[in-house]
C-alpha cells in the first residue's frame, strides 16, 4: 500500500505534486457529525528565493470525495460545558500547523502560509533537491531559523501535562518544528519527520542536529548529501510510524484535532480512524475544514483558547497564574 503525501487535489501539473496524485490511493473521506450548540461545538533574516505560486490556493480548495456521507451523530454532551479531558483515558491529540501558529511558527496555508511564498515543486520534494539541493538546504535552513526563534505555547504545555496523568496520551503530529517534544509531550508520532533530523539520501543514516543554519551538507561515512529527515511531497510515510498512529486513534476515546487544514494525505485521512473507533470527536480549528463534518464538536477558535477550554480550569494542566 502506498502512502505518499499528497494535497487531495485535483489541480496543478506540477512534476512533483503530479507524480504523486498520480501514484497515491484516491481519497475517500465519508463524514458526517454534528455541532453542539453552545461553547461553539458545533524578520528580517535573509530568505531564499521567493516564488509566488497558485498551488498553495489549489491546496485549500483541495476537497476530497465524499461519496457517502454518514448519518449525523447524535449531540450527547453537555452543550455549554464540552469535554474535559479529565474525563478520558485515552487521548489522541492530532496536531498540524495551527498548532504552533501561536507560537510563531508559519503555518503552510491562509494567510502568511509558507507555500504561499515558497513553491513547494522547488523547495520540499525529491526532485527538486536532486535538481538542487543547496537550494533546498538554504529553504530548510531558513525553516530552522524561523523555528528555533519559537516556543511552545500554553497549547503545547496543556498536551503535555495531560500526557504526564494517569491518561494514556499520544500526539500525532503533522509537525516538523519539535515543539511538541521540547514541552515535554513523551508520546509522539511525527507522520512528517523532523526538521532536527537528518538522513543521507545516499546510505540513509540518521543524525539529529540542532544547528542552525545546518552547514555540513555532506555525509561522513559515504559522501552523499544529507537532506532533512521530513516527509516532502510525493515521499512515503514511514509505515510504522503511520501503522501505530491507527492503531491508537482506533482504539481512543478521545480525538482532539488541533489546527490541520486536512488536505494532505494520507495524515487526513487518520480522523476516520476515530471514527470508525467511536471516539469522541473534537475539531479545534478557527475555520471549518473539509473534515469539519467528521467531529461531534468543533471549537472554533485558537489552539490556546480552545485547548484551555478542554482543561476546564484543572490546576495540573494549566500554567500557575
Ligand atoms: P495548514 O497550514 O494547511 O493548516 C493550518 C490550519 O491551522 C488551518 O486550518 C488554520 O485555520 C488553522 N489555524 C491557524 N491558526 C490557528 C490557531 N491559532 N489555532 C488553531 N488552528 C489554527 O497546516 P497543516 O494542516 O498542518 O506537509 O498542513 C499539513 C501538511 O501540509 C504539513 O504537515 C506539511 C504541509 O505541506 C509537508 O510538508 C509534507
Amino acid at each position: 500500500m502506498l502512502h505518499r503525501v499528497h494535497v487531495g487535489s485535483t489541480s496543478g501539473g506540477d512534476s512533483c505534486a503530479g507524480h504523486s496524485r498520480a501514484r497515491s490511493r484516491a481519497a475517500t473521506s465519508p463524514i458526517g457529525g454534528a455541532t453542539i450548540p453552545g461553547v461553539r461545538y458545533g524578520s528580517s533574516q535573509r530568505a531564499p528565493a521567493k516564488i509566488v505560486t497558485s498551488i498553495a490556493a489549489a491546496a485549500i480548495m483541495a476537497r476530497p470525495a465524499s461519496p457517502s456521507r454518514a448519518a449525523p451523530r447524535p449531540a450527547t454532551i453537555g452543550a455549554m460545558s464540552g469535554p474535559h479531558l479529565r474525563d478520558f483515558n485515552r487521548i489522541v491529540f492530532f496536531t498540524g500547523a495551527g498548532m504552533s501558529a501561536e507560537s510563531g511558527v508559519p503555518t503552510y496555508r491562509g494567510a502568511g502560509g509558507i507555500w504561499k511564498e515558497y513553491d513547494y515543486r522547488r523547495y520540499a520534494c525529491q526532485d527538486a533537491f536532486n535538481r538542487d539541493p543547496a537550494a533546498v538546504w538554504e529553504f530548510h535552513n531558513y525553516r530552522r531559523r524561523l523555528v528555533a526563534a519559537c516556543a511552545p505555547n500554553l497549547g503545547h504545555r496543556i498536551i503535555a501535562r495531560a500526557g504526564q496523568r494517569e491518561a494514556r496520551v499520544t500526539v500525532v503530529t503533522q509537525n516538523i518544528d519539535g515543539l511538541h517534544a521540547l514541552s515535554g509531550s513523551r508520546d509522539i508520532l511525527e507522520l512528517h519527520g523532523n526538521l532536527w533530523r537528518v538522513r543521507c539520501d545516499t546510505c540513509g543514516v540518521k543524525q539529529q542536529d540542532s544547528h542552525e543554519p545546518r552547514e555540513q551538507l555532506r555525509c561522513d561515512g559515504c559522501g552523499g548529501w544529507w537532506r532533512p529527515d521530513i516527509v516532502w511531497f510525493g515521499d512515503f510515510l514511514d509505515d510504522a510510524t503511520l501503522h501505530s498512529a491507527k492503531q491508537l486513534i482506533s482504539s481512543c476515546d478521545l480525538f482532539v484535532s488541533v489546527g490541520t487544514s486536512a488536505v494532505v494525505y494520507p495524515a487526513a485521512q487518520l480522523p476516520e480512524y476515530a471514527r470508525a473507533g467511536k471516539a469522541l470527536r473534537v475539531e479545534i480549528n478557527p475555520d471549518e475544514t473539509p473534515a469539519s463534518d467528521l467531529y461531534d464538536v468543533h471549537l472554533r477558535g485558537p489552539a490556546t483558547e480552545m485547548l484551555t477550554r478542554l482543561a476546564d480550569g484543572d490546576p495540573h494542566l494549566l500554567d500557575p497564574a
